[in-house]
């Protein structure tokens, strides 16, 4: 086994904290049934200690071990989806540390589709803790330098697994009450998890829906850039950017196809046409803009139901980047 995943185990053993690849975003891991070690997650992130953490494992024997009164529909999904891009809000089993949950009766639980990190996770053989590995509210990880540069002495070790494929972070479907919900979306749609379960889950806001608890990425601010980040239908762009070149502003674009005409003060970045190419470079995206310092970032609307993540994650980006939408 790789020398690099036995001192990370090792590490997560005498509760330290070890960044690791998902296939989605990296994540922030430590020992899931130590809270001492688990404390240290919330210190590092600047997170407030009463968001629940997602518990991450090697299989679903260790399902069990996590949860309670198991519903059929959580096995069905976890057979056909994990290791994969799915989280499952499912009653915590009474030894979960409250650390994890944020005091809720509940637990959210995957198992990622990354090598590195199920190579971990096995040699590990229990449950890892683990958010995104990027301080509160700012723009996840998707490579080992986004870690470094967010987080840096705060982590003993980081593994490196190079660019997650997804991008995005993962689908929370919650089944801990009578529906299925719907709490985050991600590129594991909606209408996937409704062919497996025979019924689409619910979005929190729907009217059928019980009234939801917590989750950060619920916030409306999240994922957010420092630079003011403002979401544009394509129509509408070459009018914004004509004010703000009047307005001698520069503005950094992201859009999916090319700038209709060069403009001066103004950086194009062209992303993928297609949904999973977006995902896939979205937050490496957002950090390079950022990083440009510009005034403001405009970014091209998505449309339709593949897009629904994306326009997710980019809705959050834009209130927490304090723009005016
Ligand atoms: O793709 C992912 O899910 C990544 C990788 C590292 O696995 N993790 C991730 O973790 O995005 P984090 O902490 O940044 O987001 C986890 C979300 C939060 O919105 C949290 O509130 C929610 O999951 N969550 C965790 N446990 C929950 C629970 N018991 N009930 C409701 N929401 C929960
Ligand atoms: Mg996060």
């Amino acid at each position: 086994m790789n020398s690099e995943v036995q001192r990370a185990a090792a590490l997560l053993s005498a509760g330290e904290l070890v960044a690791f690849p998902t296939e989605t975003v990296y994540g922030l891991g430590a020992d899931a049934a130590n809270p001492a070690a688990v404390a240290k997650i919330f210190a590092a992130k600047g997170r407030p200690a009463d968001h629940p953490l997602i518990v991450h494992i090697p299989d679903a024997t260790h399902l069990e071990r996590w949860a309670r009164e198991i519903p059929p529909e959580a096995h069905l999904l976890a057979e056909k989806f994990w290791p994969g891009p799915l989280t499952l809000i499912l009653k915590r089993h009474p030894d979960v540390p409250d650390a994890v949950t944020g005091g809720q009766d509940t637990v959210g639980l995957r198992i990622p589709n990354h090598p590195l990190a199920l190579e971990l996770l096995q040699a590990f053989n229990g449950g890892i803790a683990a958010p995104s590995a990027n301080k509160f509210g700012r723009i996840s990880p998707t490579t080992a330098q986004h870690v470094r540069d967010d987080l840096g002495d705060a982590v003993t070790l980081i593994l490196d697994g190079g660019p997650c494929q997804v991008g995005i972070e993962s689908t929370i479907v919650d089944l801990s009450g009578k529906r299925a919900l719907l709490l985050r979306p991600g590129m594991l749609s909606a209408i996937d998890i409704g062919r497996v379960l025979g019924r689409v889950p619910l979005s929190p806001d729907d009217p059928l829906a019980p009234p939801t608890v917590r989750a950060s990425g619920m916030l409306e601010a999240h994922y957010a850039p420092r630079t003011p980040l403002v979401l544009m239908p394509d129509d509408s762009l070459p009018i914004a950017l004509r004010n703000a070149i009047v307005q001698k502003e520069r503005i950094a674009v992201l859009a999916t196809h090319p700038a209709p005409f060069e403009m001066p003060q103004v950086i194009w970045h062209v992303a993928p046409a297609e949904p999973t190419g977006y995902a896939h470079d979205l937050y490496a995206n957002l950090r390079a803009l950022d990083a440009l310092g510009c005034d403001r970032i405009y970014v091209q609307k998505p449309l339709g139901q593949p897009w629904q993540a994306i326009y997710d994650r980019l809705k959050r980006a834009a209130a927490g980047s304090g723009a005016f939408v």
